[in-house]
């Protein structure tokens, strides 16, 4: 049954990236309002830290150490969780990685590569292998984080933004193949956030950091808008941008 307190109670939610970050915030915010959460991530410590607190909370958490780039990985993240909790009802794709601050010309194609992989086919992948498990329940929730880099650019941000605008893209596209399912699909864009991403003095000069007058926020702030896009009904927004940002997207 579904309150006001708890409005994804019955609910089971896959969060990337929670060991920290936007992630944690959101991992914590869905267990506090009910929903059993998966909080996946490389680094086993943080996500330990990430689900000890979600029980201590009186919630339920399960640590699933996942590395977005490996196909299997995820794969067996999805199957661990409707194993644990008996199914999926809203997955959020988080996990994501800053890329080097380099023009094009002075770029590593191997980091540039990387960016793409954690950011964009490790959001294919966490799509991929969830889809049949939202479609058995009737209905869903894919969420995934985007950038405002992503659909306005940035000198010296190429692998980000290249790997956010597509990000972009496939939340339209899953959200056009998904609508017939009842699968909500939309976009939250932070906005300035300060976490490890963003954290360093030495980073924040540039990116969204370097935009005048925009609400440098912490985690917590993005959790009502998370909250929001978890608990539209199925008729509500889909193939949607939403953004936490004063201006653009
Ligand atoms: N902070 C901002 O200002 C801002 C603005 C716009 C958008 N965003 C987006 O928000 C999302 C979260 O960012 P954040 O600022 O919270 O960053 P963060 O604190 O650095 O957290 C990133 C999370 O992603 C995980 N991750 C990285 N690579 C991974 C991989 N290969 N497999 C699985 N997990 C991986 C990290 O854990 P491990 O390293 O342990 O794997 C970590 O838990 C990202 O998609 C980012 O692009 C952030």
């Amino acid at each position: 049954m579904q309150t006001t307190d708890q409005p994804l109670s019955g609910k089971v939610a896959i969060v990337t990236g929670a060991g920290k970050g936007i992630g944690q915030a959101i991992a914590q915010a869905y267990a506090r309002a009910g929903a059993a959460v998966c909080c996946a991530a490389r680094m086993v410590a943080d996500l330990h830290e990430t689900v000890q607190a979600i029980v201590a909370a009186g919630g339920q958490g399960l640590a699933v150490p996942t590395d977005v780039t490996q196909l299997a990985a995820v794969q067996q993240m999805v199957q661990v969780t409707v194993e644990t909790f008996g199914g999926l009802d809203i997955l959020v794709i988080n996990a994501g990685v800053s890329g080097e601050g380099r023009s094009v010309e002075d770029s590593h194609p191997e980091a540039w590569r990387t960016t793409l992989e954690v950011n964009l086919l490790g959001a294919y992948y966490c799509a991929q292998a969830a889809i049949p498990m939202l479609k058995q329940r009737g209905a869903g929730k894919i969420i995934t984080v985007g950038s405002g880099l992503g659909h306005r650019g940035l000198a010296e941000t190429s692998a980000y933004a290249c790997s956010k605008a597509g990000l972009w893209m496939l939340t339209r596209v899953l959200a056009q193949e998904l609508s017939p399912y009842n699968i909500s699909v939309n976009e939250l864009i932070p906005g300035p956030v300060v976490t490890s991403m963003t954290g360093t003095q030495a980073t924040q000069h540039r990116g969204v950091f370097a935009i005048a007058g925009e609400w440098a926020k912490i985690p917590a702030d993005v959790v009502p808008l998370a909250l929001f896009l978890a608990t539209q009904p199925p008729i509500g927004p889909t193939a949607q941008s939403f953004s936490l940002m004063r201006r653009d997207a």
